[in-house]
């Protein structure tokens, strides 16, 4: 089956932004990473970042009519976007929250996640593997619904 994997704003500059807090991975090496781990699991992905919040609405609904499950790296619209918890409501099939940092060690501000509400796991702070480990996640959960 399918897994969208759904990045939100400035993770297009992966690698080069911030790297003692992000790390120097790109997210075309992530990407790579996921395409690769996806085929041994027998998934297909779509992979997907935008700076725009209406695009990842937009792929979340995508991702609902085509019954896929999603990893999602909401960025910075963890914390402020209602619209995306929204859009997730819509969403029935398991969800799994990525942070590359650990948003609990850092500011206060990043402590609340409005996709937390929705999320089925959540991951934090272990950098880009987290893709990793949560694309696993939504592929058993899936498998386990099928059974
Ligand atoms: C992030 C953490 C967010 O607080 C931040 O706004 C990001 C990236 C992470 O992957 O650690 O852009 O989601």
């Amino acid at each position: 089956s399918l897994i969208y994997v759904l990045n939100g704003p400035n993770l297009n500059l992966l690698g080069k932004r911030q790297p003692h807090i992000y790390g120097h991975e790109t997210l075309a090496d992530v990407e790579a990473d996921c395409r690769r781990l996806a085929s041994e699991l027998g998934h297909d992905i779509r992979f997907h970042q935008s700076n725009r919040e209406y695009e990842i609405i937009d792929w979340i609904h995508e991702a609902r009519e085509d019954g896929a499950g999603i990893v999602i790296n909401p960025a910075a619209f963890t914390h402020t976007s209602v619209a995306i918890l929204d859009a997730l409501n819509t969403f029935e099939q398991p969800v799994i929250e990525v942070h590359i940092s650990n948003v609990h060690k850092r500011e206060a501000f990043r402590h609340h996640s409005f996709v937390s509400h929705r999320a089925d796991g959540v991951i934090a702070g272990l950098g880009t593997e987290g893709y990793q480990l949560a694309i696993r996640r939504v592929a058993s959960l899936i498998m386990s619904a099928e059974k």
